[in-house]
């Protein structure tokens, strides 16, 4: 049942070109130019009056939010708000017909997210749901639906789901700016090559998969440490960091980058591992004098790279993880593969039950 695999998790991170493949497949024209979504019922007039969006959702779903966030201000201009969903009821978020509320569930059974799918209704707003799950609550009580293909997803540490759910924002955020013409016909045919070109990318990835076994090797003997990184990249730290905690106990915190010196830089100490990710291309001095300012505290920093800046970024960290090169929006489809798999062995190493983390459960049906 795992496929040879010694863990669920470790299957799954596998998948995750299959899984991009599939939640791809049929949704791009056959000329590669435009994206497809038939299963939208909402209608080109309607999307093109919406003038605000709420993403809501818990825990990975989440962070997938946030690089939705991104996505959609990036692709359609409108602004976009993500909260996590047991945040969203409470704090009177302004919903008119007018906004589109995205919820996001692996699931589409967990209680906080579908209660914010049911507030968002009642205040008239329109609901798409993204979700790994055909026939779930929220599949079921949304008014649009966006299934992820990532297959069935058993260990509790969300991964492949993750990822899938990043490319279907991929793709609604290219349908969204196709219909307001936001966006020109040869910039979405630009970013479709590019996701098309993932799957095989991610193979890459994993192929290099010791390296970060060692790396992991070296952090499970924390106590605590830092992800770091700006704009999409800090987005996927914080997603590193919480797969890290979730199942191997470590405790991380994700920061951006250039906030450290506000506030924690106090907390970089001599060996204290830093996890720097670095593949925002218009990012890259910033986020590169960030990581010499840590450096020079004498932080143990694994920077997760581009191909290409392997000597210049050799300078200031202690190793190196390279992603094959892709547009600055596609890059967390990428990066975050690295980080699963650094959780995944420093829990292993930790001896710690890897599917089946203490405290969480897969879907959480109470609020
Ligand atoms: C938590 C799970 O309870 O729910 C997380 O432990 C998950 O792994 C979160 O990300 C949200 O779940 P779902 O199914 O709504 O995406």
């Amino acid at each position: 049942e795992k496929g040879g695999f010694d863990h669920f998790m470790l299957k799954e991170i596998h998948e995750q070109p299959k899984a991009y493949h599939d939640t791809m497949l049929g949704r791009i024209s056959e000329d590669g130019r435009s994206v497809v979504l038939p299963e939208l019922k909402i209608s080109a007039e309607k999307l093109r009056g919406i003038n605000r969006v709420h993403i809501v959702a818990c825990g990975t779903a989440y962070h997938a939010g946030l690089v939705g966030k991104s996505i959609i201000e990036n692709l359609v201009r409108i602004p976009v708000e993500t909260d996590v969903a047991s945040e969203y009821r409470y704090r009177s978020p302004i919903i008119t017909p007018d906004t589109l509320v995205i919820v996001v569930s692996q699931s589409g059974e967990t209680a906080d997210t579908l209660a914010a799918l049911r507030e968002a209704q009642r205040n008239g707003a329109h609901v798409l749901a993204i979700t790994n799950v055909v026939g779930s609550s929220v599949a079921r009580e949304a008014d649009d639906v966006i299934i992820t293909l990532a297959g069935p997803e058993i260990a509790v540490a969300s991964t492949k789901a993750y990822s899938s759910q990043l490319i279907a924002f991929y793709l609604f955020g290219l349908y969204w700016a196709q219909t307001n013409g936001t966006q020109d016909e040869a910039t979405v045919a630009n970013i479709l090559a590019a996701m098309q070109a993932l799957p095989e990318q991610v193979e890459k990835i994993l192929a290099q998969a010791e390296v970060i076994k060692g790396v992991a090797e070296s952090i499970s003997k924390h106590d605590s440490l830092f992800f770091i990184g700006r704009g999409l990249d800090y987005a996927v730290a914080m997603e590193g960091s919480l797969k890290l905690k979730e199942i191997s106990y470590i405790h991380s915190e994700a920061y951006p980058a250039g906030e450290l010196k506000h506030g924690t830089l106090a907390l970089i100490e001599e060996g204290i591992p830093v996890i720097a990710l670095i593949t925002q291309e218009g990012l890259y001095e910033k986020t590169l004098s960030n990581i010499k300012e840590v450096k020079a505290r004498g932080a143990d920093v694994l920077g997760i790279i581009n191909e290409g800046h392997e000597a210049e970024v050799a300078k200031s960290t202690d190793r190196q993880f390279a992603i094959p090169r892709t547009l600055p929006l596609l890059t967390p489809a990428l990066s975050v593969v690295p980080l699963q798999l650094l959780s995944y062995y420093a829990s292993l190493a930790l001896g710690h039950d890897v599917d089946k983390p203490r405290n969480l459960a897969k879907s959480v049906t109470v609020e």
